[in-house]
């Protein structure tokens, strides 16, 4: 792993991976490939450690020509493939978008993979890897006490998000089995951290709680999501690309499956502990239950026994520890915040997404 495409890094997962590859890997170039969408940014990307080995190109994982010029122009032998499209209600209001990117642009770059590692070898076989970041999401919804998602879990996907993602991860393992395409693919639960745009659960409820803007639960709030820090995501990927079995889907998650609801008490209860003074205080009056989201899944969670037996690989932080982290870091960047939502798109997502959702206490 010396010359590394990584995809989709200016967003969320994809600029936390580029953060810590730089860090712990000296001898690896990355060469970040980013649409720029309204999830990416370039704010994610200031601070690089040793930023002269990060090249940003600014394209789509659907232009072909680009994608055939970078791998032969950086002599690419690993591909790591975050690029997509990433929010499971923008994908109820509008999934075209998650057709295009998540399916075509997967098998755009697989099909430049194929042509410059099978086709023309341009590096020897046992060298190259192209890596799938996907999502538990792909295996629907468990019953409450069903045993949690194994690799061997058949396919479920519920919303137009995570049936396009599991498109992708049957394209990526019939390039394998069809081509003999080395890949690797993990599954993986829901992360937080920094750099995650404001409309996901968790930071959207953390600035909503600074501002004393109301904090809104879809449903009854007892859905579950298996939580993972996303520096634990980081390192498992890494795990992956350096010890994984070619051909091998690795399950990763945190171990954490709390309700909704418990994380958004969570997190008021962190700012009122880091906030006391705050006339806001305490955060967890301003939560207000809205209408749920349609075909909302219930329940997920990961066995990750796999990647912890065969790579040695576990979360090492808690959902305490994580959630601290997470709201200090957006309480130590109101510049990264401002940033963010000054984009126009921000404010009009969330009046499309929260305008027709009504609320009670
Ligand atoms: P994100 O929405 O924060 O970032 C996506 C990035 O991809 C953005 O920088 C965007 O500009 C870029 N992008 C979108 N379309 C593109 C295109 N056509 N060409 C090039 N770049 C494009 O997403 P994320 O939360 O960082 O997720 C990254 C990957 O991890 C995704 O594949 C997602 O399915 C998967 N995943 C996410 C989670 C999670 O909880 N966030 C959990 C499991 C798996
Ligand atoms: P989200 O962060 O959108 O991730 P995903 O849908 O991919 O799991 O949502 C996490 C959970 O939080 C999900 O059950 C939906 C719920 N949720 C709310 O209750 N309110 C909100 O405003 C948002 C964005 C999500």
């Amino acid at each position: 792993m010396r010359n590394l495409l990584v995809t989709g890094g200016a967003g969320f997962i994809g600029s936390n991976f580029i953060h810590r590859t730089l860090t712990e890997r000296p001898e690896v170039r990355i060469f970040n490939l980013d649409a720029l969408t309204y999830a990416g940014s370039l704010e994610n990307l200031r601070d690089l450690p040793d930023p002269e080995r990060h090249i940003f190109v600014q394209g789509d994982i659907c232009n072909r020509a680009l994608v055939d010029r970078l791998l032969l122009e950086y002599n690419i032998d690993t591909i790591v493939h975050f690029a997509a499209e990433s929010h499971v209600d923008r994908s109820i209001l509008g999934p075209g978008q998650f057709v295009q990117t998540n399916i075509i642009g997967t098998f755009t770059l697989l099909e430049a993979a194929r042509q410059a590692w099978l086709t023309e070898k341009r590096l020897p076989i046992d060298q190259v890897r192209f890596h799938h970041v996907s999502t538990d999401e792909v295996f629907g919804s468990l019953a409450p006490l069903e045993p949690a998602f194994s690799e061997t879990t058949p396919y479920a996907p519920n919303s137009p998000y995570s049936a396009s993602k599991a498109s992708s991860d049957h394209l990526v393992r019939a390039y394998l089995h069809t081509y003999g395409l080395p890949v690797t693919l993990t599954n993986c639960s829901n992360n937080y951290g920094p750099y995650q745009f404001p409309e996901k659960l968790i930071p959207l409820m953390i600035l909503n709680a600074l501002e004393g803007k109301r904090l809104p639960v879809y449903g009854d709030g007892k859905q579950v999501r298996d939580w993972l820090y996303v520096e634990d995501h980081c390192d498992a990927i890494l795990a992956v690309l350096e010890r994984g079995k070619v051909g091998e889907t690795y399950n990763i998650g945190g171990n954490n499956q709390p309700f909704n609801i418990e994380i958004v008490s969570a997190i008021c209860a962190i700012l009122d502990e880091l906030l006391p003074e705050s006339p806001l205080t305490p955060h967890d009056q301003l939560i207000t239950y809205v209408t749920d989201r349609p075909g909302h899944d219930r329940r997920y969670a990961m066995n990750i026994g796999k990647i912890e037996r065969e790579l040695g690989w576990r979360p090492r932080e808690s959902l305490q520890t994580g959630l601290e982290k997470t709201v200090r870091w957006y309480l130590e960047h109101p510049e990264w915040v401002q940033a963010i939502r000054q984009t126009g798109d921000y404010s009009t997502w969330i009046d499309k997404n929260y305008a027709q959702r009504g609320g009670t206490k």
